[in-house]
Order: structure tokens, then C-alpha cells, then sequence
């Protein structure tokens, strides 16, 4: 049976390069920039980088795509979207655990989120003050452990950015906001660039290179290539709802396979161009690869430091740094915003005011892993690190794998077939062996092989 297409009442994108930009936006953020080289970093470099690379193609591709696809048909925030797809194809409406569970974990990411975010704005000051000039690595990197270290910056510039947050939540500008990244993302791409350039002069270029990209596969075990998938799904915000509701806006005739393809390679770009601008500065400055979340404020300020321009460049990375991680923050809350609005009829600002009071309290678990509370260890990990190994490597993937099962066995062959306008069945058929078998599969053995049971 065919079901009438319904509308978003919320509009449409304009174009389908509207759609790319403003999920690339959402996309595009710390992951990229600030986790991806210290993960690199902590997971022993290339054999990581390749099986991220992996995942992207085999997982995050096809799992984007369902994504799009049920937001798209649904037309609707996630959990309304999962209960109205569970309805229309006789699935029981348990399913809907899609929607909340993704709720939940933009939740939980966006309270160390904002943490992170706090560092960016701390780190303007410090670039547009000339903190850096001259910097060394030994510099940089007592400069970030003394500003870590005290738990009152680290909850002034998270109240900060967190405020800010939900100001522009509440005030409804996401729009002026997305807007402006279409201008702003491609300037970031360009000092990236930039950096890599540096980077060239340092002499430890094709270290770098060789640390990324010559797999030694003697430094992969269970638990990097875990965190490897998990990075996928964080990077390319991937089963927590965001790109459902993106979907959602997404006009009919649009590709959702070659739209999914071009995001993936954006966001990728970005994590893969941070990664080189950084690694021949941390081998240049023998800084620690595995230095953990501190990788990129140790090591960028010594390249600002060094290079002409460097206060000016320096500081507009910072404040690039912090808009890519304002429209990600954004995309992030969105789906409990809205949730709020639309089940207790509040007006936004109030649904704003309460999401962001909460998310700012369990904030405060992070700001103090990094001082008071740097001893204090859940199952050996900070409060901070257990946060992101339960959302990134735990829910995403798995709100991933039942978007993939629902679309790929619950909805019928006929409306995935006619929402994916997939017109060759090879690559049609290829979409849906990956969705049904490989994704679940690949997914569970990763997590099994993590916690040591395979
Ligand atoms: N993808 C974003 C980043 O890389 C983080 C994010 C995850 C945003 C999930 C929305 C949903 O920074």
C-alpha cells in the first residue's frame, strides 16, 4: 500500500545545496576538529584513521541514508516520526525508543559539548590577548593544563557558551545562524588549509602523514576500533534523531544517496585536514599524540604563535571553531526543545530555559573531571570519558543500528525503493544487504569484541 506523502509543517529546504550545507553545519563541528585528532592520537594513529574510514563508508553511509529516508517520510520530530512510520507499518510502538533515546543522548552530549565549547571561547581570549606569540610547545601546553586545571574558568566559559546556546535556541535565530555558516564553514575549510600549510614547514610532514595514514594494524584492539565507529557516528551526528529531523525538510525529488555520499566526504575532509594540520606540529614539539582532549589547544597555539598573522589567524580559528560547535550545539537540543514545546505546550523560550538549565547541571560532571574530580574513576574512566563512551559508542550506534533494521526489514520494499529513488537495483540492492545484514552485524561484533566477549 502506498500512503499519501505528507508535509513537514515546517517547511522545506530550498534547494538540495541548502540541505547539504545546513547538515554538513550540523555535522561539521568539535567532533571533527577538536575529537577526532586526540582519538587518532590515543588510539595509535593510522590502523584507527583506516577503520574510521571504514566505517563511514560501509556504516555511516547507508545509515545516513535510512536516517534521511525515515525523517523524510515521517516528516515530523523523531519521536512523532517513529511512532507515526511504527503505525503506518504495523510495527508495535516500542520503536519509538528511536526518538527518546536520541532525545536523551543529545542531551548528554551537548553537557560536555558545551564544555569543550567553553574551551574554544576561553582560547579566543587567549589568541586575541597574544597569549601564543612565540609559543612553544612547552608553553601551550601549561597554558592548557593551568587553565584545565582550574574548575572556576572552566565553569565561567561553560555557563558562557551554554548561555549563548539556548539564547539562540529561544530566540529562534538558528536560521540567521545557518545561514551564516554557509559562508563561515568554507572560510574554516580554507585556514584548515592553512594550517596544513604550516605544518609542511615544520619538517615533520611526513611523520604526520605516515602517523595517519601507514596502517599499523599492531596498535588496533577491540576497544579502538570501537571507539573508531563510534567516532563515525559522532562525527556525521549520526542515530540520535538530528539528521531525521533534517530529513524531514528534505524536498521530495532530492538524492538521498549522492546527498549522503557528499556529506560524508565533507565531514570527513574536515577530520582528516585537522588531523594533518596537527600531528607534524605534536612530532615537531615532541608533544604527546595521546595526550587526550587537550591534542588541539596544545598544539594549534604553537603554530599561531609561529607563523605572520598568527594572532589574526589564530583568532579566527577560535571564533570558526566556535560557530562550527554553536550549529552542532543546536542540532543537538533541538529534538528536546521541541519535545517540550510540543508535549507540554510551553513556549520556546521556557522549553529553552529548562533544557539548557539541566544540560548546564550535568555539565558541571565534566568541568570538574578535568580538575576535582580528575581521581575520581567510573569502571577506570573520568566522568567525562564515561559520558562519551556511553552516547558515542554506545547509544549512536545502536540508535543507528534499529534506524537501519526499521528501515531496511519494517518498511516496505516499495517505500524505501520510492523515497530512495535509487534507480539502478544493483545499488538499490546493495543499500539494503548493508542496512539488513552487514550494519547490524558489524555493529554488534564491534561491541562484543570491545567488552571481550568475542
Ligand atoms: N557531529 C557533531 C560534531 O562532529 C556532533 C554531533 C553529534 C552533533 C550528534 C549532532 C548530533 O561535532
Amino acid at each position: 500500500m502506498n500512503i499519501p506523502d505528507r508535509q513537514s509543517i515546517h517547511g522545506q529546504w530550498s534547494s538540495r545545496w541548502t540541505f547539504i550545507l545546513a547538515a554538513t553545519g550540523a555535522a561539521v563541528g568539535l567532533g571533527n576538529i577538536w575529537k577526532f585528532p586526540y582519538l587518532t592520537g590515543q588510539n595509535g594513529g593510522s590502523a584507527f584513521v583506516l577503520i574510521y574510514i571504514i566505517c563511514v563508508a560501509a556504516l555511516g553511509i547507508p545509515l545516513m541514508m535510512s536516517e534521511i529516508l525515515l525523517g523524510r517520510r515521517g516528516r515530523a520530530t523523531p519521536i512523532r516520526t517513529m511512532k507515526a512510520l511504527a503505525t503506518e507499518n504495523n510495527a508495535g510502538q516500542w520503536w519509538q525508543i528511536i526518538g527518546w533515546a536520541g532525545t536523551l543522548a543529545g542531551m548528554l552530549i551537548l553537557s560536555y559539548y558545551s564544555v569543550i565549547g567553553g574551551w574554544t571561547l576561553a582560547y579566543i581570549v587567549k589568541s586575541v590577548t597574544g597569549t601564543f606569540t612565540g609559543a612553544t610547545g612547552d608553553l601551550a601546553a601549561s597554558t592548557f593544563n593551568t587553565f584545565v586545571g582550574s574548575a572556576s574558568s572552566l565553569f565561567f566559559w561553560h555557563t558562557v557558551f551554554m548561555v549563548i546556546t539556548m539564547a539562540i535556541v529561544a530566540g529562534g535565530v538558528q536560521g540567521g545562524l545557518e545561514k551564516a555558516v554557509q559562508y563561515l564553514m568554507p572560510t574554516l575549510f580554507f585556514l584548515l588549509l592553512l594550517m596544513v600549510g604550516y605544518s609542511m614547514t615544520t619538517g615533520y610532514f611526513g611523520k604526520g602523514l605516515e602517523f595517519l595514514f601507514t596502517p599499523d594494524f599492531s596498535k588496533l584492539t577491540g576497544s579502538s576500533m570501537l571507539a573508531a565507529m563510534g567516532q563515525a557516528f559522532f562525527s556525521l551526528s549520526l542515530g540520535m534523531g538530528t539528521i531525521m529531523i533534517y530529513g524531514s525538510y528534505v524536498p521530495k525529488d532530492t538524492s538521498i544517496a549522492s546527498t549522503s555520499i557528499m556529506i560524508a566526504i565533507a565531514d570527513t575532509g574536515v577530520a582528516l585536514l585537522a588531523g594533518m594540520a596537527i600531528f607534524p606540529i605534536v612530532f615537531a614539539n615532541n608533544l604527546e599524540p595521546g595526550s587526550g582532549p587537550g591534542l588541539i589547544f596544545q598544539t594549534l597555539p604553537v603554530a599561531f604563535g609561529n607563523m605572520t598573522g598568527g594572532i589574526v589567524f589564530g583568532s579566527l580559528f577560535f571564533i570558526l571553531l566556535l560557530v562550527a560547535a554553536w550549529t552542532s550545539s543546536i542540532s543537538l537540543i533541538e529534538p528536546l526543545v521541541t519535545w517540550l514545546i510540543e508535549t507540554f505546550d510551553m513556549s520556546r523560550i521556557k522549553a529553552a530555559l529548562y533544557s539548557g538549565v539541566a544540560t548546564w547541571l550535568l555539565g558541571l560532571g565534566t568541568v570538574w573531571s578535568f580538575n576535582l574530580w580528575a581521581d575520581l574513576k567510573f569502571f577506570g574512566l573520568t566522568f567525562f570519558d564515561l559520558l562519551d563512551f556511553i552516547t558515542s559508542n554506545l547509544m549512536l550506534p545502536l540508535g543507528g543500528i534499529l534506524m537501519a533494521l526499521f528501515a531496511g526489514w519494517l518498511m516496505t520494499t516499495d517505500n524505501t525503493k520510492a523515497e530512495l529513488h535509487i534507480s539502478n537495483p544493483l545499488l538499490y540492492k546493495t543499500w539494503q544487504i548493508l542496512v539488513r545484514y552487514i550494519a547490524p552485524v558489524a555493529v554488534f561484533i564491534v561491541l562484543l569484541n570491545a567488552i571481550g566477549v568475542l
